[in-house]
């Protein structure tokens, strides 16, 4: 079946496994700013004092505060054409499409994807600093009124669950079994400048056996630009809508 094909269609077979990894990109066109553009995020925070765990032990604060805005504009923004484009997909063809996605929004999930996983952690989840039985909950009520650093049960700081600089990212074992096994890798909205996110490519490049097809979609190319099979050049909710040809 050929959803709308375009000439920069790719081609799915029954037999192949599709592993998407997404960056903020593909979130840009629901009104989230990304990290890198010029009036990107990094452009007016210091990533050390918001996103580093020494920032954290310096200033909770102010990472309460940054956060806290992050989790208002995700709330504020809708899903795009690229999140349900990618829902989509999955409806298709099951269990061989796989997601990992470097945004902490919750926009793929709105759009209807299953199965994914956020490998920089989860805008709407806070953990326990401490390693206690409350570690990881679903929190949506708390942090626009949060004034104080929340205090777990047991004593600890609660902390936001996302993955700073200088930590590793979550769900490592299963993406890199899923990359080992994908016949398709596809990237989307991100710069190739953080790792390992930024590996994934080569790894799929340096498997023994067949190689996967790999394609990057975004409107520049990115820092590993010569590692993909094919750079699809456009934003993410004009090109994924009309991309896949499901044989
Ligand atoms: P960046 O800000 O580094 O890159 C965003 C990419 O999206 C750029 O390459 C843009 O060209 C592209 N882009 C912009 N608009 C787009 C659109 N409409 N469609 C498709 N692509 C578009 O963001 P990431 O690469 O996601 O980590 O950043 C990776 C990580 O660095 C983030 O997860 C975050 C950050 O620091 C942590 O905080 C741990």
């Amino acid at each position: 079946m050929t959803i709308n094909a375009s000439p920069e269609s790719i081609e799915i077979s029954a037999s192949d496994r599709v592993f998407v990894l997404t960056g903020a990109g593909i979130s840009a066109e629901s009104g989230l700013r990304t990290f890198r553009d010029s009036n990107g995020l990094w452009a007016g925070y210091q990533v050390e004092t918001v996103a580093t765990p020494e920032g954290w032990d310096a200033n909770p604060e102010l990472v309460w505060q940054f956060y806290s805005q992050r989790r208002r504009e995700a709330q504020e923004s809708q899903p795009n054409a690229a999140h349900y484009a990618l829902a989509e997909l999955e409806k298709r063809i099951g269990e061989r499409f796989f997601l990992c996605t470097q945004n902490v929004d919750d926009l793929h999930e709105r759009a209807g994807s299953k199965n994914l996983v956020h490998m920089h952690g989860e805008l709407f989840k806070t953990r326990c600093e401490a390693k206690c039985g409350a570690c990881v909950f679903e929190d949506r009520d708390s942090y626009n009124s949060m004034r104080e650093i929340p205090i777990c049960a047991c004593g600890a700081r609660l902390r936001p669950h996302i993955v700073w600089f200088g930590e590793i990212p979550l769900e490592m074992v299963r993406i890199q079994q899923e990359i080992a096994r994908c016949s398709l890798l596809l990237v989307v909205g991100t710069s190739g400048a953080v790792h390992p996110a930024a590996s994934f490519v080569h790894w799929a490049n340096a498997r023994r056996g067949t190689r996967a097809r790999t394609f990057y979609v975004g409107p520049e190319e990115p820092l590993n630009a010569n590692a993909f099979t094919r750079i699809i050049p456009g934003r993410a909710g004009e090109t994924l809508p009309c991309m896949f040809k499901i044989l």
